[in-house]
């Protein structure tokens, strides 16, 4: 049976799209979790697509482990778009196809990118009609609060409906917070209760009971992004939670069985001489655990999957 937004399971609990983390290897990490979770993955330009670029392919291929799995593009231009869209497509299969409209980043919000197409309904609808009918697999788009309004979701949501998105999904910040203050659920709530198409919520979702509070705003799923990072269990926690049944404590072994399996594929989807990039995961998986202030210098020379191995057996009790 084909993927669509309107028959998976509710609430979806899913991996936001975040460049240079969600990517191959992340992606199968959180799957190996939680076989159910739905992955986004982390933005491509769909300009880059259309000329060719080879490390922007390597970037949307995927390994069947991570489906369902769906691919996020940006861009300003319709017909560019629509172009990248149907080539992903054709080539990787991806289940779905999310329109990013909310990266705040300043290279991104030139050229009527990311955020800034919240300020050009008028070009956002016409962007998911061309993808829209450049595809066959389900058209999404992620959003934010507004620019500056938080109220502009309201209208911009009920646009991008009309012109035929299959899901929205909302971040509660606006572009101008950045990722300042608190994300407003409240406003969420709002989006979810106008349009008919399924709507996700996202921001700050990082605990079983952040994840309960999203869901009480009655939306068709979360996205999950920074809470995920170093922490790609919450899924299978939050799901074990919504099933009534006790989430499985993450032990020391366990943590450094996932650290490796990580690091393993990583080095597998980047090449071998790729552990410089795991780096960022290796801070977020040690975050807050316990003595690791102590143990920081140590971990700051790990600079291989060997390293790795004998840091834990040496420097953690196991
Ligand atoms: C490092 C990083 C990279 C991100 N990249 C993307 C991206 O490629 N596409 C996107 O739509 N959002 C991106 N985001 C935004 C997240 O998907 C998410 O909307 C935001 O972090 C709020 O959710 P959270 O509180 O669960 O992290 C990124 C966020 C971070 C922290």
């Amino acid at each position: 049976m084909s993927f669509s937004w309107t028959t998976t399971k509710k609430p979806t609990i899913a991996l936001s799209p975040m460049a240079d983390h969600t990517d191959s290897a992340f992606c199968r990490v959180v799957k190996h979790l939680s076989p159910s979770t739905i992955v986004f993955r982390e933005m491509v330009s769909a300009e880059a697509v259309v000329r060719g670029n080879e490390k922007t392919w390597g970037m949307a291929a995927i390994h069947d482990d991570e489906r369902p799995i769906i691919q996020q593009i940006f861009g300003g231009e319709p017909e560019v778009m629509a172009r990248a869209a149907k080539m992903i497509v054709e080539k990787y299969h991806p289940e779905g196809i999310d329109i990013n409209m909310g990266c705040p980043a300043k290279k991104i919000i030139s050229n009527f990118n990311g955020a800034a197409l919240m300020k050009e309904p008028a070009r956002a609808a016409e962007i998911v009609r061309a993808v829209k009918a450049a595809v066959e697999v389900p058209v999404s788009v992620k959003i934010r609060l507004g620019w500056s309004e938080p109220t502009d979701c309201l209208t911009f949501a009920q646009v991008l409906e009309k012109a035929g998105a299959d899901l929205i999904s909302v971040h509660g910040r606006t572009k101008s917070q950045a990722y300042s203050g608190k994300a407003d659920w409240q406003m969420i709530k709002r989006v979810k209760e106008l349009v008919s198409i399924p709507v996700f919520g996202n921001g700050d979702v990082t605990s079983i009971e952040s994840a309960k509070q999203a869901l009480e705003t009655g939306v068709d799923g979360i996205l999950i992004g920074r809470g995920a990072l170093g922490n790609p269990w919450i899924f299978r926690d939050i799901e074990d939670v919504l099933a009534e049944r006790t989430p499985t404590p993450i032990s020391d072994k366990e943590r450094k069985r996932i650290i490796l399996f990580h690091a393993k594929l990583h080095l597998k989807t980047h090449g071998p001489k790729s552990f410089s990039s795991f780096r960022k995961h290796l801070i977020w998986y040690f975050k807050g655990q316990p003595g690791v202030a102590k143990l920081r210098n140590a971990i700051s020379k790990i600079t291989t999957v060997e390293d790795m191995e004998n840091f834990f057996k040496t420097s953690l009790d196991n």
